[in-house]
């Protein structure tokens, strides 16, 4: 029978990203931009791209493999595998289950999981409600994604956001008060058009056509989904916050999706957060859409900046448009 109690939390956490650096000295060459344009609207100052040989499940795997290691754990312990990603290799079969396959977890369930850049947290908020309930004990949640490989480099408004990019955890049973405290998770599927690819789905099947108008690519409507991500980040890590009876002060390092600094700047300001408390690393990688937060986690963790028994705040938005954000009690 599950057991209803349990807690669950993080227990090992991994990264990965291309070798390949994009300055933005390099986008200057591409498209009508300067360095000094993308600094100050963006805080992006360069970002890593993956060879034509690189695909999603190449950055997840390697991420998988550093969580586990992380975790001390080896891969046939894993029950569960969920890959947030909305670049998958191909839409068959399942990015997940290339992971399963290729890091030597025989026969665990794998799927994969769509809310753009919010994944990673949607599908942390699924491992833990399936580790609490007692149905699963040690799941393998990654967020990756190659929106290098939907850009449309001749599009200054969007192909100096992004960069490429893998984050994993793994989500097991922790101590009583450590772990996964709440979420808020949301979607606004009626403004789903401000950030979308047209073609390629069951609506607008991939034809000539749709290769030769272009509609392959992200599309975006910039200003219209900044200013629904620096209201809803704030909003967001609040509500997660009161389901667990803390509030923003209570916070020891806020860790939000890192599409543009100014975004992230104005949420911390809506939180009175310290500078200190919030982690930044847009700088380096751009936006990596749903390999962002668990990306900036893992650096978080790796340079001391989060230890067992902190209080950390994942907030994420993106494609839907969804937002998602998690209180977590730091439990490595
Ligand atoms: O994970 C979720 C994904 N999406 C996001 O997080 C995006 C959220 N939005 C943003 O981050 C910002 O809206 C952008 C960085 C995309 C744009 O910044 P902005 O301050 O909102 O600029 P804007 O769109 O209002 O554009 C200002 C000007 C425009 O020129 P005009 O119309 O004022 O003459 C643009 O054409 O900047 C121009 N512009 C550029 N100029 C140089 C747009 N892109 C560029 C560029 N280089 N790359």
């Amino acid at each position: 029978m599950p057991n209803n109690t349990r807690q669950a939390g993080i227990v090992g956490i991994g990264s990965a990203v291309p070798d390949k650096i994009l300055t933005n000295a390099d986008l200057e060459k591409l498209v009508d931009t300067t360095d000094e344009w993308i600094k100050t609207r963006s805080g992006i100052c360069e970002r890593r791209i993956g060879t034509d040989q690189t695909a999603a499940s190449d950055l997840a795997t390697e991420a998988a493999r550093a969580a586990l290691a992380s975790a001390g754990m080896g891969a046939e312990a894993l029950d569960l595998i969920i890959v947030a990603t909305v670049t998958g290799d191909s839409p068959i079969p399942s990015t997940a289950s290339l992971v399963q396959h290729r890091i030597g977890s025989p026969r665990t369930p794998a799927f994969d999981l769509s809310a753009g850049c919010s994944g990673f947290v949607y599908a942390l908020s699924v491992a833990r409600g399936l580790v609490a309930s007692g149905l699963h004990t040690n799941i393998l949640v990654v967020g990756v994604d190659m929106l290098s490989r939907v850009t449309n480099w001749q599009d200054r408004t969007t192909c100096v956001l992004f960069g490429d990019g893998a984050g994993a955890a793994i989500v097991s049973p922790v101590g009583e008060g450590e772990g996964i405290l709440s979420f808020c998770l949301g979607s606004d599927g009626s403004r789903g058009d401000l950030l979308r690819i047209r073609a390629g789905g069951s609506r607008l099947p991939a034809s000539a056509q749709t290769v030769q108008d272009g509609l392959h690519s992200i599309e975006m409507s910039g200003r219209e989904v900044f200013k629904f991500a620096v209201r809803i980040m704030g909003d967001a890590a609040v509500e997660a916050l009161e389901k667990c009876g803390l509030t923003p002060a209570d916070v020891d390092l806020f860790i939000p999706h890192q599409a543009n600094i100014r975004i992230i700047e104005a949420a911390a300001r809506r939180l009175e957060l310290p500078d200190e408390k919030v982690f930044i690393n847009v700088q380096k990688y751009g936006n990596t859409s749903a390999g962002s937060i668990p990306l900036a986690m893992d650096e978080a963790y790796r340079s001391g900046l989060v230890k067992k028994g902190d209080l950390v705040v994942l907030v994420g938005f993106g494609a839907g448009l969804t937002w998602a954000a998690a209180a977590l009690r730091w439990a490595m």
